[in-house]
C-alpha cells in the first residue's frame, strides 16, 4: 500500500482530513448499523443537546506503523472502557466495547495510507467522539446521539517534541471533588481554554491544576497526567483523593512498564505542591504528549526546577519513554494484549 505523499516529520499536532471517518447514529433506543463515511462534516439541529448543554465525550488513541510494516493500536480496549464510563456519567448510551474496537479497526484500516511510516516520528491520532443530537430545550438527556471516529496524522503535541517545557500553576481549577474530572468530557476542556491561554500569554507551555478543594495537591494539566521521579529513582505518580484526575491510559501503562519491565519502585500517592522540590525529574504523560519532560513549574512564590534545568529529557523518564514507544511501535515485547494489530 502506497503511503500518502506527506512530509511526515514536519507534522504538528493538527487536523488533516483523511479519506474516511466512522459514523453511527443512535435513535429509538438502539445504535444503528454504522460504517465508514467520506463526509467529514456533521449537520445538526440548532436545538441539539451538544450545542446547549455540552452532552459530549471523546477519546484519544494512536495507530503506529511497526518496523516490520504492520499497523497497530495501543490498548484500544481501555479507551472503549473509559468512553463507556464517560458516556454513563453524562447519561449517554455507551457505544458497545466490541463495536468500538471493530470501528477503530475499520477506520484505521481504511486510512492505512495515512498512518505515518515507521521512524517518521509521526503517528495516526484516532479520536472517537459521541454527542447528543436530539432536540432538547429543557435540561435533560437527548434521545438521539451520534458516535464518530475521525483520524488525523499528527506530530508532537508540544512544538519542541521532547524538549522540556515550562509550566505555571493555574489560578483556576480544572475539576471539582466528585465532579467530572475523571471522565473525558468536552466540558472539562472548554473551561481549560482560559487558563491555557493565560499560561501562554505569560510565556509558559502549559497550566498545572491543583486540587480544587484545598489547592494543596498536584493534579494534572489540561491534557496530560503528571509523573515524577524522586532522588532514589522511584516513579511517583500523583493521585487525587477526589477522583478529579483523568485515569490516563499512558500513566497506567507506565506504572506497569516501570514496575514489571524496568524493575523500578513505583509509588502512587497524593503529592503536595510544596513537595515538588524533592523530585529530580518531572514529566507530563498522555496519548498526545507521550512523555514530555518538564523543566520547571512555577507559581507566584516558587520556581521548581527539574533535571538541573537541562534542555534534555532526564535519564529515568528517557528510559520510560524509550520503553513505552518501543512497545507501541513493536520493537519491544509488551504485556499481552497491549498492542492490537489492525492490518
Ligand atoms: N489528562 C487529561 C486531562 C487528558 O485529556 C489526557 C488525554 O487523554 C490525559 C490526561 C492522558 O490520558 P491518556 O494517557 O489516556 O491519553
Ligand atoms: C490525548 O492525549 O489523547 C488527549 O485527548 C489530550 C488532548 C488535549 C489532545
Amino acid at each position: 500500500m502506497q503511503k500518502k505523499d506527506i512530509d511526515w516529520a514536519a507534522l504538528d499536532f493538527g487536523y488533516h482530513q483523511t479519506d474516511y471517518s466512522y459514523v453511527c447514529d443512535y435513535a429509538e433506543g438502539a445504535w444503528g448499523e454504522g460504517g465508514l463515511t467520506k463526509d467529514h462534516t456533521v449537520t445538526l439541529s440548532e436545538c441539539a443537546t451538544i450545542l446547549h448543554y455540552c452532552q459530549e465525550c471523546f477519546e484519544g488513541l494512536k495507530a503506529y506503523t511497526t518496523e516490520d510494516g504492520r499497523i497497530v493500536c495501543f490498548r484500544p480496549d481501555l479507551n472503549a472502557e473509559r468512553m463507556e464510563a464517560s458516556a454513563r456519567r453524562l447519561i449517554m448510551p455507551p457505544f458497545p466495547k466490541e463495536r468500538f474496537l471493530e470501528a477503530v479497526r475499520e477506520v484505521v484500516g481504511a486510512n492505512a495510507a495515512w498512518v505515518p511510516p515507521y521512524g517518521s516520528g509521526a503517528t495516526l491520532y484516532v479520536r472517537p467522539l459521541m454527542f447528543g443530537t436530539g432536540d432538547t430545550i429543557g435540561v435533560r438527556p437527548s434521545d438521539k446521539y451520534q458516535f464518530r471516529i475521525l483520524v488525523t496524522p499528527v506530530g508532537p503535541y508540544f512544538k519542541g517534541g521532547v524538549t522540556p517545557i515550562r509550566i505555571i500553576v493555574s489560578d483556576y481549577d480544572r475539576a471539582a471533588p466528585h465532579g467530572t474530572g475523571a471522565i473525558k468530557a468536552g466540558l472539562n476542556y472548554a473551561m481549560s481554554l482560559w487558563p491555557y491561554e493565560m499560561a501562554h500569554a505569560q510565556g509558559y507551555d502549559e497550566a498545572l491544576y491543583l486540587d480544587a478543594a484545598t489547592r494543596t495537591y498536584v493534579e494534572e494539566t489540561g491534557g496530560a497526567n503528571v509523573i515524577l521521579v524522586d532522588a532514589e529513582g522511584r516513579l511517583v505518580v500523583p493521585q487525587s483523593k477526589s477522583d478529579s484526575i483523568l485515569p490516563s491510559i499512558t500513566r497506567r501503562s507506565l506504572v506497569t512498564v516501570a514496575r514489571d519491565l524496568l524493575g523500578m519502585e513505583v509509588i502512587e500517592r497524593p503529592v503536595r505542591f510544596d513537595e515538588l522540590g524533592q523530585f529530580v525529574e518531572c514529566g507530563l504523560c498522555g496519548t498526545a504528549a507521550v512523555i514530555v519532560p518538564v523543566m520547571s513549574i512555577v507559581d507566584s512564590e516558587t520556581d521548581y526546577i527539574f533535571n538541573g534545568g537541562s534542555d534534555e529529557i532526564g535519564p529515568v523518564l528517557g528510559e520510560l519513554r524509550r520503553t513505552l514507544t518501543g512497545i507501541q511501535e513493536g520493537r519491544i515485547e509488551g504485556p499481552e494484549g497491549w498492542v492490537v494489530e489492525i492490518c
